[in-house]
């Protein structure tokens, strides 16, 4: 049966407001689009991918790369073009970022995650102990470590997969800055050389060097043996075929008590505000091609690759399309100042992106009188 022609009428009537409104929505979402372009200018990118050559050349000359023959030379040239590529895809799906040439930018993919990340483990072991929850109502908006003297400057883990060292060493200089006042850097090579402790729900997974370990393992490590040395007594070498040369007489900073962060994040912003930088895990899959803002990707794994060490969280100068009331986690990472922002990384909170919230670790430092040299 025909409807009759008044509901007819409506129908179409109705059907076009529906039309006009998708085309409204459409029209909304290319301003946002224009916003995205006069944010971060694709031709930028797209300059960057039509004058590849030209600039390789130049990013050789910036971060001293040397290539061992020519062959070398053009495969790494081929690695960058499709890494300009690569930015240019992550730059649409991350807009309120900006990605473009990093020092990886002439790494694959595989490479970059064998040699610039190593967590070990996907998951925090179960028995691990668990923080206790604590009140959130009195949070501050923003809140940054750096600001409170309790983070260290940004070091650089060279091509050695000891990422879960330098998030352990983070995270212990600020629990031993906030039991101590004083802030000390602490030893990432006595951990790569000296912490084998293996992760008691999968014995084959332990702390080894440069090809991967575990914060809280580390915590473990740290706790048994009696503390960590000071940077400058124990310093970095970035390799894990050296002995250990742990001295029992020059422990700067040791643990007291370690646990695990709920995912909840205002739980881990409480935790953040109270017990100092925290040590979590993260997937860097979008970080070879960061360059700064906040990293927000619309698709990002959770499955989790890097250790990093989170100090703050703010909202400021975020001015996000999307998630517009959504503030972001301040992230020091350990692949030098000349990576990211002055070698920080902001993600954006509230999603659990990339997983964050995933693996959080919270320790705490026992009160020592360092040793005078
Ligand atoms: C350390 O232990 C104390 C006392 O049990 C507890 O209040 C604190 O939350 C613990 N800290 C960490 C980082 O686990």
């Amino acid at each position: 049966m025909d409807p009759p022609p008044s509901r007819f009428l409506l129908l179409i009537l109705l059907s076009s407001v529906v039309f006009a409104a998708t085309v409204v929505a459409a029209a909304s979402e290319d301003s946002d689009d224009l916003l995205i372009r006069q944010v971060v200018p694709e031709s930028n990118l797209d300059d960057l991918i039509l004058n590849a050559d030209h600039h390789f050349t130049s990013f050789v000359k910036k971060f001293g790369k040397t290539y061992a023959d020519t062959e070398e030379h053009a495969y790494r040239l081929s690695v960058f073009k499709s890494n300009l590529r690569r930015a240019k895809r992550h730059q649409k799906l991350d807009p309120s970022a900006v990605h473009g040439i990093t020092k990886f930018s002439d790494l694959t993919p595989s490479e970059f995650r064998r040699s610039y990340l190593g967590l070990r483990r996907l998951k925090l072991p179960a028995d691990a102990q668990k923080a206790p929850i604590l009140p959130t109502n009195d949070l501050p908006t923003d809140f940054d470590w750096r600001d409170h003297g309790a983070v260290t400057g940004v070091k650089d883990q060279g091509s050695c997969g000891s990422c879960w060292s330098f998030s352990t060493t983070g995270a212990l200089e600020g629990a031993n800055f906030l039991s101590t006042g004083n802030l000390v850097s602490l030893s990432e090579q006595q951990l790569v050389d000296c912490d084998h402790v293996c992760d008691p729900e999968s014995p084959g997974s332990c702390d080894s060097g440069c090809n991967g370990g575990l914060m809280t393992s580390a915590f473990e490590y740290t706790l048994q043996a009696g503390g960590l040395q000071r940077e400058e007594d124990y310093p970095y070498t970035g390799t894990d075929r050296g002995p250990c040369k742990f001295d029992k007489t020059k422990i700067a900073a040791s643990v007291s008590n370690f646990s695990v962060v709920s995912l909840d994040e205002e739980q881990i912003a409480a935790n953040l505000v109270k017990n100092g930088p925290l040590a979590v895990g993260i997937n860097a899959a979008w970080m070879q091609t960061y360059i700064g803002g906040v990293s927000c990707p619309y698709i990002c794994s959770k499955r989790l690759d890097h250790g990093v060490l989170l100090v703050g969280y703010g909202a400021e100068g975020y001015a996000p399309i999307r998630l517009k009331d959504k503030p972001y986690w301040i992230i020091k990472n350990s692949w030098g100042e000349s990576w990211g922002e002055n070698g920080y990384y902001k993600i954006c909170r509230g999603h659990n992106v990339c997983g964050v919230d995933s693996m959080v670790s919270s320790v705490a430092a026992i009160h020592t009188t360092p040793t005078t040299p």
